[in-house]
């Protein structure tokens, strides 16, 4: 008998960017600049999904535990039926995720970190240590694709937020697997052609080929401007 295929989780992006669309300084020293309301905002995203997503930067330049934070948002979590902890996925492709990272001083819900076999064997003995699963998933690249079926599948995971940052953003989007973009814009400028966008990595060449999404939803509350897209 053949077994009916799952679909893909639906995917999230939530971002906070400047009004130059920057989401750190150039120097990367600054990544938190947005007011406790967009905090809060970020939390309320996380009490609705499955999984909380970040790369292997965003990991170690931040002192964050990509965890669903207070009682009241685990009530939410168990209210709607999920899990009173999300679980944690942690992506770098050659394991050089900082084994220092706040991340991995709580172990609250599983860590699961997606790899590929360009982490060489110390990377993967040192990652296995820390996380609670270490899943290769390509040989040079992460197949996206795949990897979110085998979340799918394995570990029932039916919606997923990604918090970036943008090289780990720009594969999602490349690969079509964004199904909706929360970006918080924040009335500053960091100026700084080195500075990092919500989407870095290898973009698209072409406006024919660009990822297209609508407006959902515009909000200004306070100094900031709370915007949904989808997919379009
Ligand atoms: N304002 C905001 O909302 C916000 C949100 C998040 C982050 N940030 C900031 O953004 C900066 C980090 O962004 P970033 O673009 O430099 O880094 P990132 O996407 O967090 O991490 C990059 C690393 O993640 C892994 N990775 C990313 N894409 C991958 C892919 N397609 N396949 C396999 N591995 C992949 C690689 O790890 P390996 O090197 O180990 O292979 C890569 O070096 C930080 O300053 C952070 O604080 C801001």
């Amino acid at each position: 008998m053949k077994t009916k295929k799952l679909k893909s989780p639906f995917v999230l992006v939530n971002m906070a960017m400047t009004a130059d669309g920057k989401i750190a300084t150039a120097n990367r020293a600054v990544s938190s600049f947005t007011s406790a309301r967009d905090h809060e905002h970020l939390l309320a995203l996380r009490a609705t999904t499955d999984v909380v997503m970040a790369g292997a930067r965003t990991v170690d330049s931040a002192s964050i535990n990509l965890g669903p934070g207070p009682a009241k948002f685990r009530r939410q979590r168990l209210k709607h039926g999920l899990a009173e902890y999300n679980l944690r996925v942690i992506v770098s492709r050659s394991g050089s995720v900082n084994p220092r990272a706040k991340v991995f001083q709580h172990r609250f819900s599983p860590i699961i970190v997606l790899t590929t076999r360009r982490a060489s064997a110390a990377r993967l003995k040192r990652l296995r240590a820390l996380a609670d699963v270490v899943k290769i998933c390509g040989r040079k690249e992460i197949s996206f694709n795949a990897a979110l079926r085998w979340l799918r599948e394995q570990w029932r995971v039916k919606r997923l937020l990604c918090e970036g940052g943008g090289e780990l953003n720009d594969a999602l989007f490349r690969a079509g697997l964004v199904d909706e973009l929360h970006l918080t814009i924040c009335p500053k400028i960091f100026g700084g052609r080195h500075a990092p966008t919500i989407a870095e990595g290898r973009g698209f060449r072409r406006l024919a080929a660009a990822k297209r999404f609508r407006i959902k939803s515009a909000r200004r509350i306070g100094g900031e401007l709370f915007t949904v897209f989808t997919r379009d």
